[in-house]
């Protein structure tokens, strides 16, 4: 029925679309950053292209959210323009910026293309959030994780992770903390998670430290360790020093929760959005 319906909805707009396309040749665009007004089909497949090699490792291939938030139609939510300069100057919690790598008109397309893509609200989530906040409170999240200012860090805070991560990501990230899937390694690129960087030390008097790492130059190293206790090394003190992107101080829950349990907590954490 939807499907039939969307094929309906296709064949009226490609053909507007193929219409536009002869007026847009005649008056050209207002701007190179004005949104395209009326896009033509090549824009949107040129648009899908840039989306399907640029974004949908972070935003997934439907851009239903993985390790970034669900962007479908969010030109609608937020405005062309402001999506325009998200992708043009990235935003602190991962999202790269693409200054030099996209140009205007390639910004727009992907735009074009972003609001052909319906939004499905509830992306993957399919647990209960309010029994997923049981499941935090009484499985020591607390420990490592602050959320609106209740717990403690040595993970990063999560008031607002429901916005900064897809659920799928959420999932992966309970299962298998620090994973190197591909996603987890463009993000250690962007510089995002390089902040929890498993630390691995071994000082010459024989003492052993696992943490993640706080600050390094070139002669010193701060280290956080699972208790939130910070540890500060000369470099030439350490017998073994050792970076382990893909291991987390975080432990899996896999096994110790159960699916449902798990799908629960997925539930309360993408609803966390700030304030
Ligand atoms: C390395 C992973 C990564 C890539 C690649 C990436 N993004 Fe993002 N994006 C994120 C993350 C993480 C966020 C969450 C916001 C933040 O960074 O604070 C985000 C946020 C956004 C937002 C804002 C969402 C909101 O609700 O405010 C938009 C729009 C967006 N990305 C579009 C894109 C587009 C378009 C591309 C490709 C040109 C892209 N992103 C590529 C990770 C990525
Ligand atoms: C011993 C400390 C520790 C405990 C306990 C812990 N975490 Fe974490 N968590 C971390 C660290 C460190 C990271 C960042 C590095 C990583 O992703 O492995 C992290 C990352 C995360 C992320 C990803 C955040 C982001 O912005 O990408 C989520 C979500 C998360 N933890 C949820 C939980 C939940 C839910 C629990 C309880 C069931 C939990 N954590 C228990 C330390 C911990």
């Amino acid at each position: 029925m939807t499907a039939i319906r969307r094929l309906w909805i296709a064949a009226v707009i490609i053909p507007l679309w193929g219409m536009s396309a002869n007026r847009a040749a005649a008056s050209p665009r207002a701007g190179q950053d004005a949104p395209i007004a009326n896009p033509q089909a090549a824009d949107v497949d040129q648009g899908k292209q840039t989306f399907e090699t640029r974004c949908s490792t972070c935003h997934g291939l439907d851009g239903g959210g993985a390790m970034g938030p669900n962007i479908q139609a969010i030109p609608m939510r937020l405005g062309a323009p402001a999506v325009a300069d998200v992708i043009k100057n990235g935003m602190s919690g991962g999202m790269p910026s693409f200054a030099g790598q996209l140009d205007a008109s390639q910004i727009q397309q992907v735009i074009a293309y972003l609001l052909t893509l319906t939004h499905k609200d509830s992306g993957t989530v399919t647990g209960d959030a309010v029994k997923g906040k049981d499941v935090y409170d009484t499985s020591g999240c607390a420990a490592c994780h602050i959320i609106s200012g209740e717990g403690s860090g040595a993970g990063p805070e999560l008031t607002k992770v429901g916005q900064l991560r897809g659920p799928g990501y959420l999932k992966t990230t309970l299962l298998y903390p620090g994973s190197d899937l591909p996603q987890a390694r463009v993000f250690l690129e962007t510089g995002g998670l390089l902040d929890y960087m498993f630390v691995h030390i071994v000082t010459k008097d024989g003492h052993t430290f696992d943490g993640t790492r706080v600050t390094e130059d070139s002669f010193r190293i701060v280290i956080k360790d699972v208790n939130g206790t910070f540890h500060s090394f000369q470099k030439s003190d350490l017998r073994e020093f050792k970076k382990e992107p893909g291991k987390s101080v975080m432990p899996s829950y896999k096994g110790k929760l159960s699916d449902t349990q798990i799908d629960d907590l997925v539930a309360y954490l993408a609803s966390l959005k700030g304030e």
